[in-house]
């Protein structure tokens, strides 16, 4: 499912990679996205459903996602008249086959000069060496889509009667009230953290950390640590660490290779996987898996970054899209590729000699394009030399 904008760059890529390290399969391609948003008036079409049932795993690009009365206007004629209302496919995806288990390793690339520039160490010669999985929970949360503004009769009676609300806000007017439920199931709650936990026990992490923030968020943070001290009891070598989101943000940019396996809800797992991922270098290189009991989805984490997707020559990174597939070869089974791939990528980060823009110097300075960039191809080229 190559998506939208860079997507259809970078899967290619992954897929040319993936027939170099010897893996073999028949690509079946789904449609997703913006395009079919357009034309068809869904993102998500049933048939692209229908192909997950059958083949159960999923690579997936990245997909272009606008607001509402956007997304609206670019509809093809016809479809307007229908009342459509847009919601990204990938989240879609996520909730339809219960994908509620995110999982993004961020491991540091020796010899990336990002590793010190986004440290500002640049000088420095000692190499920070993060190696971090994070367990993010993929499907509940505040981001579960339960959320109303002007809400009606049952809501806003419940609200203006609930004791905290009396207190902390007194008597607010319908119209002025918008409210986004942060929702955690036991069971969601507890198969996020037990993957979290059996991941660090498989590779020999020494700690799992709940990053959440249950001193303030009393129910649902308060609940997920509660069941976090119930469940590391069963894992003896393995120690549980509490942090809240706020301080986690600032202890992992002073002492990021503290960190092992780090778990948490689905806002706080998000943002605590970008502030790892700028670590390492950025989206360039963040990966992620989004699995369920039958279907799994491996994507980068980044989106379609449409201001890259027209170049005559494209540009970005294909590295976290190669790593998302080497998250699905782990997946299959087929690890000794995913070690050989990931061995590639290494070698070709160590040398330097091959760098997309964003591995250089000024990168996210919109106004530099870096001399002697290399193209996407360039760089999964590279890559595929090391597999020979
Ligand atoms: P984005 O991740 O697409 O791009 C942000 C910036 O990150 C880019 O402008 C670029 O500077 C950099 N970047 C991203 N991928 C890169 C790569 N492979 N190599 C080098 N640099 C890279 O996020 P943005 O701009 O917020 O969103 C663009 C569109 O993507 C939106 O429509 C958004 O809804 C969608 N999106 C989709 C996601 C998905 O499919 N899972 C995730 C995030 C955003
Ligand atoms: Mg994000």
């Amino acid at each position: 499912m190559p998506g939208d904008g860079i997507g259809k760059t970078v899967l290619p890529e992954a897929i040319r990679v993936l027939e170099a390290a010897g893996f073999e399969a028949d690509y079946v391609e789904g449609d997703i996205g913006w395009e079919f948003w357009c034309k068809e008036g869904n993102p998500l079409p049933e048939r692209t459903i229908k192909l997950l049932e059958e083949h159960k795993v999923g690579l997936f690009g990245a997909i272009t996602s606008k607001p509402k009365e956007e997304a609206f206007n670019e509809l093809s004629p016809g479809l307007k008249e229908k009342g459509l209302v847009y919601s990204s496919p990938i989240v879609g995806l996520r909730q339809h086959f219960n994908l509620d288990i995110c999982m993004r390793p961020c491991h540091t690339y020796k010899g990336n000069p990002l590793n010190f520039i986004r440290r500002g160490k640049e000088n420095s010669v000692e190499e920070p060496e993060v190696d971090v999985v994070i367990f993010r929970q993929n499907t509940e949360g505040l981001y579960g889509g339960v959320e109303w503004s002007n809400p009606d009769d049952k809501v806003y009676d419940a609200l203006m009667t609930h004791p905290k609300f009396v207190k902390n806000f007194g008597s607010v007017p319908r119209n002025e009230l918008s409210v986004s439920t942060r929702i955690f199931t036991k069971k969601a709650t507890e198969r996020i953290l037990r993957a979290a936990f059996a991941h660090a026990a498989k590779y020999g992490y020494k700690s799992v950390t709940l990053c959440e923030k249950p001193n303030v968020i009393r129910e649902t943070s308060g609940m997920m640590y509660k069941m976090a001290k119930e469940i590391q009891q069963e894992y003896a070598g393995i120690a549980l660490w509490n942090t809240n989101i706020d301080a986690q943000m600032m202890w992992l940019t002073k002492n990021p290779e503290d960190y092992g396996v780090i778990v948490a809800g689905n806002m706080f797992g998000d943002i605590v996987s970008d502030g790892f991922a700028g670590l390492i270098g950025g989206l360039g290189f963040a990966c992620s898996a989004n699995m369920g009991d039958e279907v799994a989805v491996f994507e980068p984490t980044h989106g379609s970054a449409p201001k890259y997707a027209d170049y005559d020559v494209s540009i970005v990174n294909p590295i976290a899209m190669i790593e998302s597939a080497c998250m699905m070869l782990d997946h299959l089974g087929e690890n000794d590729k995913a070690i050989k791939i990931r061995e590639a990528i290494a070698e070709v980060v160590a040398e330097g000699k091959v760098r997309t823009y964003d591995m250089m110097k000024m990168a996210g300075r919109p106004d530099v394009i870096e001399k002697g960039a290399a193209s996407t191809q360039q760089m999964a080229d590279a890559i595929i030399e090391k597999l020979k």
